[in-house]
Parts: structure tokens; sequence; C-alpha cells
């Protein structure tokens, strides 16, 4: 049953979140505060301490605006996709399945600005105008977590480059170590989707985007699942210009660099043997 002031979508992603996430402590319904995945208005800069300000009030529920350029995912299958890899008994098949969709839902999400170039086509019947994506994507996993999120994109854009970006973070100080690129045999690309489920410090994406342009990217997008908004704040201050497409800000960062509550290692859930 719904409560008062609460639409059924509301009740549904209410129900979706669980115990602990920093959705739980939403008062207001979430379609004011999330919204239908478009982005929180603000056009101006904000500086981290805003971003995070911000970030926490909306969490709250008391601003219901999330800074400019950040995107979070509202649809009832990924709030239930995100549940189910929340859960530690989840199998890594599920995992890998869900991750996999999720990408997809985000990838579809931050596409709708594409530009297009309009073409003429001759059906069976007669000529129809249509038109053609007009621009050369990148999808840019960071390994290995981010492997997981490429294949559902791949499925519908089967055209889109993959460069893989090897980056694992050093356990102890938590900065971001590159080990593999091939990005600069290539000609950039018009346009690169950093992809990782995981911002957590922020220090990986915030590496991966500077080395997209240093190899001459001009426009970026990161696609992540869990956000802490630590990570958000790094992010956002180095790379004011990057829109971040994700499916939740959760509560914090553990003293050791997790989300919480989160879903653990990402890498492992999908990819270590048992
Ligand atoms: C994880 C995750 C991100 C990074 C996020 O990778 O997939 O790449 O940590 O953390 P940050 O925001 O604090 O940089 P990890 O270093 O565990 O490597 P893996 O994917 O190979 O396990
Ligand atoms: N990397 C992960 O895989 N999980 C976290 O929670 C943080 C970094």
């Amino acid at each position: 049953m719904c409560k008062p002031g609460q639409t059924r979508r509301d009740r549904d992603v209410s129900d979706a979140i669980p115990s602990g996430s920093a959705r739980m402590k939403v008062t207001r319904p979430l379609s004011l505060i999330l919204g239908h995945d478009r982005a929180w208005p603000s056009k101006r800069p904000l500086t981290s301490i805003g971003v995070l300000a911000r970030l926490a009030l909306a969490m709250t529920g008391i601003f219901s605006p999330a800074p400019s350029g950040i995107h979070i995912l509202s649809h009832p299958l990924a709030a239930s996709f995100l549940t189910e890899i929340r859960d530690q008994t989840a199998s890594r098949h599920l995992v890998r399945h869900h991750l996999r969709a999720l990408g997809l839902l985000l990838f579809y999400e931050a596409t709708r600005d594409l530009s297009q170039h309009p073409v003429r086509v001759t059906t069976p019947l007669t000529e129809a105008d249509g038109a053609r994506i007009a621009v050369s994507v990148g999808l840019v996993p960071i390994l290995r977590a981010g492997l997981g999120m490429v294949d559902g994109i791949l499925e519908v854009l089967p055209e889109a480059k993959v460069f893989h970006l090897g980056v694992f973070r050093d356990e102890k100080t938590l900065e971001p170590v590159e080990y593999y690129s091939k990005l600069a045999q290539h000609k950039p690309v018009d346009v690169a989707f950093v992809i990782d489920p995981m911002l957590a410090t922020g220090g990986s994406a915030t590496a991966a985007v500077s080395r997209l342009k240093s190899w001459g990217v001009k426009r970026i997008k990161f696609l992540g699942v869990f956000a802490a908004p630590e990570g958000v704040t790094k992010l956002t201050s180095a790379h004011p210009d990057v829109e971040i497409h994700l499916c939740a800000v959760d509560t914090r960062l553990n003293d050791k660099g997790y989300i919480v509550p989160g879903m653990g290692d990402a890498g492992d859930r999908q990819f270590s043997g048992e």
C-alpha cells in the first residue's frame, strides 16, 4: 500500500532499498528527490564541499536538487537488480547477469543526447527519413570489475570500440595504479564512457578520465553502479565536465575504502573462483 504522498513507484523503490543504505534516510517521495534519471538541474560549477553537502541533503530529503551532471538511474528493474547484487548470498552468475543488465540500462540513459545525423533509406515500399549516430563511441571498462558491464552495452551498440584500462587500487594507500592501456595506439573517439561499478574514493575513475583527456577525448561520461559521496566529490571536483550516471550513492566509505553498504569487492564477486 502506498503511504499518503507516495506514488506507487516511490513505494516500489523504497521497498527495494536494503536496510543500511543511505537512501533509507530519504523521507520525501523518491520521485521528487531522484526523478526519472534527469540531471539535477543546477548549471553552476560546484565546489567539493558544495557537491558533498548537496548530495547529503538530497539523500536526507531536505534538498531535492542534486549537483548538475549527476544522474541516478531510477527504474524498478535497476532497483531490484541492485538489491540482489548487494546480497552477499547472490551467486557469481547472478551478480554477472545483473551488472551486465545495469550496464545496459545506464548506457541507455547516458546516450539519450548522442548526436545523430539525418539519413534517408529505401524501404521495400518507399523512402523513409531516419537517423544514425553521428559520433564514434568508446567503451572504457576499468579492469577488472568494469568488464562485467560491457557485454550488455555491446549488444545494443556493437560498433562501439572497447579500450581496456587496467587500474588497481593500492590496498594501503588506496591510490590508483595503472597497469594496462593501449589507448595511444588509436585515434581518440568522439565520446568515451568510463565503466566501473564502484566509485569509492574516486581515485581510479579520476585517473581514468585524466588518461582519456590526455589521449584527446573531448566528451567523457562515467557509468557506475555504486558510489560513495567521497568518490562523487573527487570525480566532480577534478573533472566537472564529466557526466556521472549511477544506480546508487551509498552512505560512506569504511576504513578500508569500501563502499558501505555497497556490494563488497566487485571484482571478486564477479570473477574469483571459490
Ligand atoms: C575496484 C573497483 C574500482 C576501484 C574503485 O577495483 O572496480 O576500479 O576499486 O575504488 P576507488 O574509487 O577508491 O579508486 P580494484 O582496485 O579492487 O581492482 P579489481 O577490479 O581488479 O579488483
Ligand atoms: N572496490 C570495490 O570493489 N568495492 C568497494 O566497495 C570499493 C572499491
